[in-house]
């Protein structure tokens, strides 16, 4: 549900009583403000067109300026932000501009603001794909996480009532329709960012399981199983157990089904999130500096149970498991060491030879358990690799797939949703690299770091055996270390708008 009140009008809201009024304006190549922002510069007393001149603020992309105590406007504040050029004007630029816009509101503590619908965006995207995303960029950038701040003063008041203009009545129903959905998915992604934020001694495997079992109770189509370590003994998960010897807190393997096709029963399609909740090498030790970050390393897993919300609460005819399997990754008198073979549930047998390579040994049990399932297609996410975030940085991760069509539909919806992929290879040359002289495979690669994102996805794409498989190496997007005018700090529930626009599409299917 939103919290953000909606009205609509379709006039210039130059006399709304709200705290800010907020216009997006083109980039401006010359200093001289376009034709068409005319009578919005005639409003603010000859502003716009001075600020412009000034070169202060010329329109680029996601740049804001505040103007203050403008004539014939009776908000006290006029935001001004760049959509940029054309070339940026889709769905993930709509939404870096809301989120952008919303994130200047919250500075300023604007608690109402007016909103004008630039003409530009009105023409590439549906109303309602506005409204929808509207919603999610408004409700996700002023997310803040302060669940361990004694002083109240440090959450920042949010903006709640919102003027959307300028839109005809039918239009305004449209825009609120998105809204509706718009909310579904925020939450979501919220829910999995907080997940993500939440410090390792509290966002335990046991801590994942409740929330999945929680999550379980809002709807009767979902039915939760958590799977204890006997079971995952009984089920012989040896790869999942080597990685959860050295941990004192035990492991869990959540399952979260949602039976949104009663008709279509046994057609499934699976999501395997990998969920380390520490990551600290185990007896391969990482380094200290920056260690407090692996609290993250359960980023996959939770972005799989934000997606099972989302995927819940639009109530998608679509029949889909969510699989976590979730452990630290500690060492100890009893930790996995280098040079220990494993045997996944699927009796694979694999050469331990870093113990840090931990998550394709925790996914190689995922992804076997959903073979249970005869999937139509097996997706994971996780934050497997250092070597992914070398090659992308932080604002693409990326995506393997063995499948064609897979790649295509994973593609899409990274499209829709923002969260964007590249694809990157797989192919036997890589996979002769995981090849172990004594077992199946090893779970580092022969050459060492170089190309590591590949070589841990062949290990996976093993694993997949023939099934259609996607994997998202999220390592670099699925945290955020610096903030950006769009997004905070932390956790940015990366792939739970994805995962919910894959599911859309496999609910039309
Ligand atoms: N969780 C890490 C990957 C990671 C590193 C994610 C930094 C986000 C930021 C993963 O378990 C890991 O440790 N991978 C190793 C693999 C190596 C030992 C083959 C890595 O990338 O260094
Ligand atoms: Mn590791
Ligand atoms: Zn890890």
């Amino acid at each position: 549900m939103s919290d953000l009140l909606y009205t609509y009008t379709n006039e210039l809201p130059l006399d709304a009583k709200v705290d800010a009024l907020v216009f997006a304006i083109v980039e401006i190549a010359d200093k001289k403000l376009p034709g068409q922002y005319k009578h919005i510069d005639e409003a603010l007393g000859g502003q716009l067109s001075a600020v412009v001149k000034s070169g202060d603020f010329t329109g680029e992309e996601y740049g804001t300026l505040c103007l203050y105590n403008a004539t014939s406007v009776s908000a006290q504040r006029v935001l001004l932000i760049g959509i940029g050029k054309p070339k940026d004007w889709n769905r993930t630029g709509w939404q870096h501009v809301v989120g952008t816009a919303a994130r200047a509101l919250q500075q300023v503590k604007a608690k109402s603001a007016a909103f004008v619908l630039p003409k530009e965006y009105l023409k590439k995207l549906k109303i309602e794909e506005l409204g929808e995303l509207f919603e999610k960029a408004f409700r996700v950038s002023t997310y803040q996480f302060t669940d361990y701040k004694t002083d109240k003063k440090a959450t920042l008041p949010t903006c709640s009532a919102l003027t959307i203009a300028p839109l005809m009545e039918a239009q305004a129903q449209q825009f609120a329709a998105g809204v509706a959905m718009g909310a579904i998915i925020a939450d979501a992604v919220n829910a999995a960012r907080r997940l993500g934020d939440t410090p390792s001694s509290d966002a335990t495997p046991t801590h994942l399981a409740e929330h999945a079992v929680a999550l379980g109770k809002t709807d009767k189509r979902f039915r939760v199983k958590v799977l204890e370590r006997a079971d995952m003994e009984r089920l012989k998960m040896g790869a999942l157990l080597g990685v959860a010897r050295g941990a004192e807190t035990p492991p869990k393997f959540i399952v979260v089904e949602w039976h949104g096709n009663k008709r279509a029963s046994k057609t499934w399609y699976a999501l395997v999130g990998k969920a380390i909740t520490f990551d600290s090498g185990g007896i391969s030790l990482k380094p200290g500096e920056k260690m407090d970050e692996m609290k993250f390393d359960m980023g996959g897993g939770a972005v799989v149970l934000g997606a099972m919300r989302g995927i819940g609460a639009l109530g998608l005819p679509v029949n889909i498991v969510g699989i976590v399997p979730a452990t630290e990754n500690m060492p100890g008198g009893r930790a996995q060491k280098p040079g220990d073979i494993v045997k996944t549930c699927r009796g694979k047998t694999i050469e331990i030879l870093n113990t840090d390579a931990e998550g394709r040994l925790i996914l190689a049990d995922g992804i076997g358990y959903a073979h249970r399932y005869q999937p139509q297609a097996i997706v994971d996410l996780a934050t497997l690799t250092g070597a992914c975030m070398i090659a992308l940085g932080s604002h693409y991760a990326g995506l393997f797939s063995n499948n064609t069509p897979l790649f295509k539909q994973a593609n899409t919806a990274a499209e829709l949703s923002g969260d964007r992929a590249w694809h990157l290879p797989l192919a036997d040359a890589y996979t002769r690299e995981i090849k172990s002289d004594i077992a199946d495979w090893q779970n580092l690669s022969k050459v060492g770091r170089y190309g590591g994102a590949i070589t841990a996805a062949a290990l996976l794409e093993q694993m997949a055996e023939e099934k259609p498989w996607a994997h998202f190496d999220i390592a670099g997007t699925a945290w955020a270390t610096e903030a950006k005018s769009w997004l905070g700090k932390g956790a940015t529930g990366y792939g739970v708008h994805l995962l919910i626009e894959l599911a859309r599409d496999w609910a039309k299917k």
